[in-house]
């Protein structure tokens, strides 16, 4: 697949956000080490500590279908900067990809690549636990 099928991919996952407290609707589209390619949303909560964003979504549909390694993943949001992902999504993809490529999606198509090092480094690992 190549970036600029991903990050349509990424795009076309962000239709689906349900996003009426913030109004940003993301996507992300997650490709696997198998090659299969997995999307996600942002979905948000009146309790806004539910929100959970694009990327996660994403993740936690790959896990739940026994896939835990990943290559790239594309976010993508339709405004005028890159969409990079959020600290607690660079954690939590860290945990099984620290090596894997991000692409952060502008709303004209024009993207930005990432190592995942890069967005997070010294990162915490479970290798650091007792
Ligand atoms: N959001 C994502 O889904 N991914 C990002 O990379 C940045 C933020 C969502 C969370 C929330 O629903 C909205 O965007 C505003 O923060």
């Amino acid at each position: 697949m190549t970036d600029r099928e991903l990050i349509n991919a990424a795009r076309e996952a962000s239709q689906k956000a349900y996003a009426p407290y913030s109004r940003f609707a993301v996507g992300a589209a997650l490709e696997c080490a198998d090659g299969t390619v997995i999307t996600g949303c942002n979905v948000e909560n009146a309790a806004l500590g539910g929100c959970i964003c694009a990327e996660r979504t994403a993740a936690v549909k790959a896990i739940s279908e026994g896939k835990q390694k990943f290559r790239r993943i594309a976010v993508y949001a339709g405004g005028q900067d890159y969409c990079t992902p959020c600290g607690t999504c660079r954690q939590f993809l860290s945990e099984f990809s620290p090596n894997m490529d991000v692409l952060c999606v502008r709303g004209d198509g024009r993207y930005v690549s990432y190592h995942l090092s890069e967005l997070l480094p010294h990162s915490f690992g479970g290798e650091m636990l007792i």
